[in-house]
């Protein structure tokens, strides 16, 4: 809590004002990175990991009400994974830990939207080729699959950069309190013919 007070402090300074907008952009299961499967949880790690990439976000969030660092309108985004709806094995806790830190992002967001109409979503994010998602057992095969179901094929990471930064504009101001799909199409897609061709193969 003193290094996030200490952050926001030190940037309202540099930056001359309060703040407009913020991405969180953190996950990390030790369960995950110890191939633990989700029947043998090891709970000292699962508690590593809600700590890490949920309650980091309720922190983070916190620490912003309580110093008022936020202008009116800002734009508050955390970076979540459609296994917060849907079974996925591999995601083992870290499905857990997605639906708590959308529902953060839900319960803060009417909080703050009523104390200062700033407004907090999750982006649901394809699967992405980077140090975390890579360190997921089986990623590449399932990014694969991904990719053959989505009839846009998988969103890249420049182009969730891109939605995030549409997230932030006051063109979406008055979205809030929601998870957004950018998954070029998967989640809505029951499957492709191109998983059926895989599989009569
Ligand atoms: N890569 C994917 O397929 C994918 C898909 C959907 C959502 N996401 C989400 O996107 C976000 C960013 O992940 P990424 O894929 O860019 O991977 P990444 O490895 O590039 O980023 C993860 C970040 O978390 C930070 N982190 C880990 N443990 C930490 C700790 N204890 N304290 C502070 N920071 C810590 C790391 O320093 C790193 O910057 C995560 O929330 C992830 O769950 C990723």
């Amino acid at each position: 809590m003193e290094d996030l007070t200490k952050l926001y402090t030190e940037s309202m300074d540099v930056l001359g004002g309060k703040i407009d907008f913020v991405l969180h952009s953190i996950g990390m299961s030790v369960n995950i990175r110890k191939n633990i499967p989700y029947t043998e949880l090891n709970y000292d790690f699962y508690n590593k990991g809600i700590d890490v990439s949920a309650l980091s976000f309720h922190k983070m969030l916190a620490t912003a009400y309580k110093l008022d660092a936020l202008n009116e309108h800002a734009s508050v985004v955390a970076l979540s994974y459609i296994a917060a709806q849907q079974a996925y094995p591999f995601y083992t806790d870290m499905a857990d830990i997605k639906a708590m830190l959308e529902s953060i992002a839900r319960t803060f967001g009417y909080h703050y939207g009523k104390h200062k109409k700033v407004r907090i979503n999750t982006v649901s994010q394809s699967p992405t080729k980077t140090t975390a998602g890579s360190g997921i057992k089986g990623f590449s095969e399932f990014y694969d699959f991904a990719e053959a179901q989505s009839p846009l094929g998988n969103a890249s990471a420049d182009d969730c950069a891109n939605f995030c930064v549409s997230l932030f504009s006051d063109l979406t101001k008055m979205i809030t309190m929601q998870n957004l799909y950018h998954d070029g199409g998967y989640s809505t897609t029951g499957v492709s013919q191109e998983q059926l061709n895989m599989i009569s193969k």
